[in-house]
């Protein structure tokens, strides 16, 4: 089931045409989004997921996102979801049509979360490291690129991911040029070493997530150390658990990195999972 709504907090058929072929969100892939997970009808971590919209709008020199529309067509699918208790909830935000007045193209649609997503929170990912061309500084030399920014030009993260399947993987977890570690295509490495947990900073040109915000705050007050600092992809290998979060998938485990088996990290997800489900 999915359900669409506009600013204004109408609904519309989602398997209804409602884009013009001229927007540039479909044309240059010039915008941005946001993807929530609902649960029970309440939406996970939709102040920080809207506080990125706005970090996101200003890379891309877009007009600052409208929370009270997007509040309202937040509404107006969860008023109309008649699907499971879960819910991908999507806010997309594009530089509307070519040649028009600069009004944006923004909606909110609510889909059912994949069958791929749930046997993969279940049963753990294969994951591959890929290049990303991207060195420590390069965010900061060279803000046109967007590093770190939400936008819709995913096609390069989803090519990698149709890469790890080539190499008979699920998931990438991206590298710097200079040997460092960065994130998923879609989502943001954990890795556990002990009570600790690490993720690599935003200022390398990644998105920072708010599943491991999430999951970072839970864990602070359980008395875990969490550290948002460089990882070499060297280390990876010595983690007692590595994890890719991000807002649909939850918290989910690498059972495999580069064709070699990692030790069994279930009874430590677990407890991340209780962790993270302890913020709502
Ligand atoms: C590139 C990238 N990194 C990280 C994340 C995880 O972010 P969040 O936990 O806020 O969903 C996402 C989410 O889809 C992503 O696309």
């Amino acid at each position: 089931m999915r359900v669409l709504a506009f600013l204004d907090g109408t609904l519309a058929n989602p398997d209804a045409p409602h884009i013009r072929v001229d927007d540039l969100g479909l044309m240059r892939g010039d915008g941005i989004f946001e993807t929530i997970l609902v649960v029970d009808g309440k939406p996970r971590e939709q102040g920080p997921h809207f506080d990125r919209l706005v970090r996101s709008a200003a890379m891309l020199d877009l007009p600052t996102p409208d929370r009270a529309g997007f509040e309202r067509a937040t509404q107006s699918v969860l008023d109309n979801w008649t699907g499971g208790s879960e819910m991908a909830l999507k806010w997309v935000y594009t530089r509307g049509v070519e040649g028009g007045d600069g009004t944006p193209t923004a909606f909110a649609l609510g889909m059912e979360i994949s069958e791929k997503v749930k046997v993969q929170r279940r049963e753990g990912i294969s994951a591959i490291t890929l290049e990303r061309g991207i060195d420590d500084g390069l965010a900061q030399r060279a803000p046109w690129l967007l590093l770190g920014s939400k936008s819709l030009s995913y096609a390069v993260n989803m090519a990698a991911v149709r890469e790890a399947e080539r190499r008979g993987a699920s998931e990438v977890i991206f590298t710097t040029s200079d040997g460092g570690v960065l994130e998923g295509p879609t989502s943001t490495l954990i890795a556990a070493y002990g009570r600790t947990l690490r993720t690599p900073p935003a200022v390398l040109g990644i998105l920072p997530g708010t599943t491991q915000a999430a999951l970072f705050r839970a864990a602070e007050r359980e008395g875990w150390v969490v550290k948002v600092e460089p990882i070499q992809v060297n280390e990876l290998a010595e983690a007692d658990g590595l994890f890719l979060a991000s807002s649909v998938r939850k918290v989910t485990r690498i059972h495999t990195l580069d064709g070699v088996q990692l030790g069994d990290s279930t009874a430590l997800l677990a407890e991340l999972s209780r962790l993270y489900d302890s913020e709502y």
